[in-house]
């Protein structure tokens, strides 16, 4: 079933509804709540049903769903409300369903937009096979502070990247028509700059200039409102001193009337409420009155408006157009998403749909993905090259320690509500499975320091599998200490003390600081949270079944005291000199490892770059061109990357931009010339003057395998 009405058709029924509902049935539709009563429901009292049971982090799975209780509870909504609404029911379902991808971050860390909108395809139609209309998905902040829980969520730091990964995602959940009984309704959240929050502290303030919020922080959301996204969720924090809740020019002038997005604005969990504790609201009706005005259309699990719109309207205090219009934007989404044609969920289509070969093959080549190669000295590994050549392996013994080696739960990463632990293969189980004949694994079934660095002494090399536990990153969930947790390094360096060749496997929720643990490895694979085919994807990289496929989505930093970094910063005026520049007196201010970085089990050259036209108008692309050579005894995907800087502009502009990137899938020995094209339009920034537009000049272009590597060439954009 796809939706069936025209645009214009939807608005004839909206109005038809809204003549005949009353004043409280129609603050029932701005109202969402978690499990609602059936006497609520009768009433019509109930715009959606939130399917979780508290605010944070996908850690209260509260038993799965049952569509049952899902069908039974909608056909009591058609069949007794006034005018039998639809309730629409709205899940977190955030990186997979049953089927777990790697936490966003992860997903982007795979560079790769199409595996991205396969992941969310797959995902929504999981979730819509039991019963989820609309999941508050994708996060579109822009993470540049790795203290920040919330980044596990998102796509990193680069607004270009998180822009096009939003669409995809978009696309993925709802395809053409999201009233399809595979698809699901998106929402864009947070809006807007809660990944600027101070200190990397979660919910906290975000000091953003006007300019950056305009260059970095709303181009993510722009490109999922192009894309069609069908709602959008107001963040915790203020921008500027006005909380996101109340923040009118935000949701109607920017979202509305500049971007003409007229699905709905769902507000984050009370976070209307909480306009109150940000101290510009005196009381909930204050609260409900401000929520309204500003453009939240639906009021998520706080109560306010179910409390206090009614009284509101009757002493003047606000419109009752203004209710109509957040109720004609919902119901416009509930139209768009097929409800009022079929509110129902075919109870069947769920099985041999849920964890599907299909999806969990897709799951594999995301956790492959979201797999970097940071380091890898003398070619430790893979450590079998039977993959693809067989000419070597380590023989005898494996050790395998660290706390991630027999994880599941910690696998899947923030948010799950869904996803189940027994479904995740350990690394430990995987390895095991995965050695050759005459190659044994030897662990310790549960991490304990001591006796794993004595254990280590008898293996032919090591791996040591660290990282953070799941909890310990994503909502509400910042560290003051980006580094590996207490006691992780003290393991490594105690197997590294046997003197056997180590390698480190390192999970995170977040970009970590790697620093200290690298006079104590020799190979050392990164990864975010992998999902639920993470324990085998990890192990065949390893052996070397499949390669690392990852490249960094952020700015790895060395220390946590240089968050925020990132590496489309603005130059400084004194960029060179040696005692008077920006700079620490203690550390480079440089990355570990840079943003767009990760090395191959093959190797890679770029050579020849080149462009079309050296003069370009401002309507016209950029196109450059460049060979790429895979120099190495494997077959590869090179991540070819272009930056922009502009050279003299009429504000400081970043000293680099990613504008754009290609996979190039490489047979060894093999080279090809590829193209990448940048639209002249890319290039376009926030003025002087505050327009929004790109400027005639000269720009340098350069064209590498991360963002500290390529060559340049320059071009003339012409007026
Ligand atoms: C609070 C989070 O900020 C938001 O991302 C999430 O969708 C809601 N809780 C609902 O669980």
């Amino acid at each position: 079933m796809t939706n069936s009405l025209t645009n214009t058709e939807i608005e004839a029924r909206i109005d038809d509804l809204l003549s005949r509902m009353s004043l409280a049935e129609k603050i029932g539709q701005l109202d969402q709540i978690t499990d609602p009563s059936p006497e609520l429901i009768g009433e019509g009292g109930v715009g959606s049903w939130i399917l979780a049971s508290s605010a944070t982090a996908g850690n209260d799975a509260n038993g799965g769903l049952s569509v049952a209780e899902l069908n039974r509870r909608q056909q009591q909504a058609l069949n007794e409300g006034p005018h039998g609404i639809p309730m629409i029911y709205g899940r977190d379902v955030i990186h997979g369903h049953r089927t777990v991808f790697p936490i966003p971050i992860g997903m982007a860390a795979s560079w790769d937009a199409d595996l991205v909108e396969r992941a969310f395809a797959m995902t929504a139609a999981e979730a819509a096979a039991e019963g989820v209309h609309w999941t508050f998905t994708p996060m579109l902040d822009i993470g540049r502070d790795a203290r920040w829980g919330r980044v596990a969520e998102g796509f990193g730091e680069d607004p270009w990247l998180c822009a096009r990964l939003a669409e995809s995602a978009v696309r993925g959940l709802q395809g053409s028509d999201y009233a399809a009984p595979d698809r699901l309704a998106a929402c864009a959240k947070h809006f807007v700059g809660y990944g600027a929050c101070d200190g990397g502290r979660d919910y906290d303030s975000a000091d953003i200039p006007p300019r950056s919020l305009i260059d970095i922080y709303l181009p993510s959301f722009k490109a999922a409102i192009d894309a069609g996204c069908a709602t959008v969720m107001a963040a915790f924090n203020e921008v500027d001193g006005v909380p996101c809740h109340a923040n009118y020019d935000l949701m109607e002038t920017t979202l509305r009337a500049d971007w003409g997005f007229d699905g709905f604005v769902v507000s984050d969990w009370n976070g209307v409420a909480e306009l109150m504790a940000h101290g510009v609201a005196g009381d909930r009706a204050d609260a409900a009155v401000q929520g309204l005005t500003a453009g939240v259309d639906m009021n998520m699990v706080d109560g306010c408006y179910r409390e206090q719109l009614a009284a509101a309207v009757a002493a003047g205090r606000v419109d009752e157009a203004a209710v109509d219009q957040a109720v004609r934007r919902i119901l416009r989404v509930k139209f768009r998403c097929g409800l009022f044609d079929q509110p129902l969920t075919d109870p069947k289509r769920a099985a041999g749909l849920l964890l599907c070969d299909d999806h969990r093959a897709a799951a594999y080549q995301a956790a492959l993905g979201s797999l970097i190669l940071l380091r890898n000295r003398d070619d430790l590994l893979p450590l079998m090259s039977g993959g693809q050549g067989g000419e070597r392996g380590v023989s005898g013994e494996i050790g395998l320690y660290g706390p991630l080696a027999h994880a599941r739960r910690e696998l899947l990463g923030t948010w799950c509500l869904d996803g189940r632990a027994e479904d995740v293969t350990t690394v430990a189980e995987a390895l095991t499975a995965a050695v050759p004949d005459g190659v044994r694994v030897r662990t310790s079934p549960a991490t304990s320091g001591d006796l794993d660095a004595l254990l280590a002494r008898y293996a032919d090399m090591n791996v040591v599998v660290l990282g953070e536990h799941n909890l310990r990153s994503g909502e509400a969930n910042s560290v003051a200490d980006i580094g590996l947790p207490p006691g992780q390094l003290e393991l490594l360096r105690a197997v590294h003390a046997q003197g056997r060749p180590v390698v480190a496997v390192v999970l995170g929720g977040r970009a970590m600081a790697l620093q200290n643990l690298l006079p104590y490895c020799d190979a050392l694979l990164f990864g975010f949270h992998p999902g639920t085919e993470g324990g085998r994807a990890i192990a065949d990289v390893l052996l070397g079944k499949a390669a690392p496929m990852g490249r960094l989505p952020v700015s790895l930093p060395r220390h946590t005291g240089q968050c925020p970094i990132f590496y489309n910063r603005h130059p400084t005026g004194r960029p060179h000199d040696p005692v008077q520049s920006s700079r620490y007196a203690d550390m480079a201010d440089s990355p570990l490892f840079a943003f767009g970085y990760g090395l191959d089990y093959t190797s890679y050259q770029l050579s020849g770059l080149s462009l079309a036209s050296e003069q370009v108008g401002l309507g016209d692309s950029i196109a450059l061109q460049v060979t790429v050579a895979n120099t190495g005894a494997r077959a590869g995907e090179a991540v070819v990357q272009a930056y922009s800087r502009d050279e003299v502009a009429s504000v400081a502009r970043p000293v680099q931009e990613l504008k754009a990137w290609l996979r190039v899938a490489l047979d060894p020995g093999e080279s090809r010339r590829v193209q990448l094209t940048i639209p002249v339009a890319e290039l376009a920034y926030c003025q002087r003057d505050f327009t929004f537009a790109a400027e005639p000049g000269w720009f340098r272009l350069r064209v590498g395998l991360h963002s500290g590597h390529g060559d340049e060439v320059r071009v003339e954009v012409v007026g």
